[in-house]
């Protein structure tokens, strides 16, 4: 990649924006946040951001006449800052086609499910519905599609008879900060392509 400067997209706690942060810090991660936008102000993970010192903005989707319009000015101010990659972390928002295409291949979420199962919202209450016996986390790169792109890392959490949707959320969550620091890294480090659906971190011989 060109760079190493990340936008991260929030929404609410930002836990994983915390663990992100932390990888940075603790010299596990060579990335730099360059801004963490979020749709909500009362985000918690703003005020995370801040006290790392990094630039924050709030972006309201309510004041934008349509999803499109609302995205192309995220992208607007993401572009403005150099950033190379995308990192939604709890981004609770579709992504239109326009704001994909804006950064192809550029863009990675982070998903409580071992996907393509339970996409949407509540991962990790759907899997305990449905009574998986594993469930987990998955990094991929998103495509115009929910929940649907390449898929970097993912981590399997089994589920305990005595889970509640609340005590899985948490193993889940633990998974999650473990492996979306490394997956930015995996995408920063570069040398990766992908296949069809594959997403394939080294040339094969
Ligand atoms: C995380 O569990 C993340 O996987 C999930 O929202 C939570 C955000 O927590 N994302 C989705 O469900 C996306 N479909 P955080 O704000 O503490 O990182």
């Amino acid at each position: 990649m060109e760079n190493r400067r990340i936008g991260v997209l929030i929404s609410g706690r930002g836990s994983n924006l915390q663990a992100v942060i932390d990888g940075i810090a603790a010299g596990r991660l060579e990335a730099e946040i360059a801004v963490v936008i979020s749709n909500r102000a009362n985000a918690a993970g703003l005020e995370r951001a801040r006290a790392a010192g990094i630039e924050t903005l709030h972006i309201d989707h309510k004041r934008y006449p349509s999803r499109e319009a609302f995205d192309l000015a995220v992208v607007a101010e993401l572009k403005q800052r150099g950033v190379s990659l995308v990192c939604l972390a709890g981004f609770m928002r579709l992504l239109s086609a326009a704001f994909v295409e804006a950064f192809p291949n550029r863009i990675l979420n982070i998903h409580p499910s071992l996907l393509p199962a339970f996409v949407g919202l509540d991962g990790q209450r759907q899997a305990w519905e449905y009574g998986v016996k594993v469930s987990g986390a998955t990094v991929h790169v998103v495509t115009p599609e929910l929940d649907a792109g390449p898929i970097v890392l993912q981590a399997v959490v089994p589920v305990r008879d005595d889970d509640t949707p609340d005590t899985l959320a948490a193993r889940i969550l633990e998974e999650e900060h473990r492996i979306y620091p490394e997956a930015i890294g995996i995408m920063l480090a570069g040398g990766w392509r992908i296949e069809g659906r594959r997403f394939i971190r080294r040339a094969t011989r």
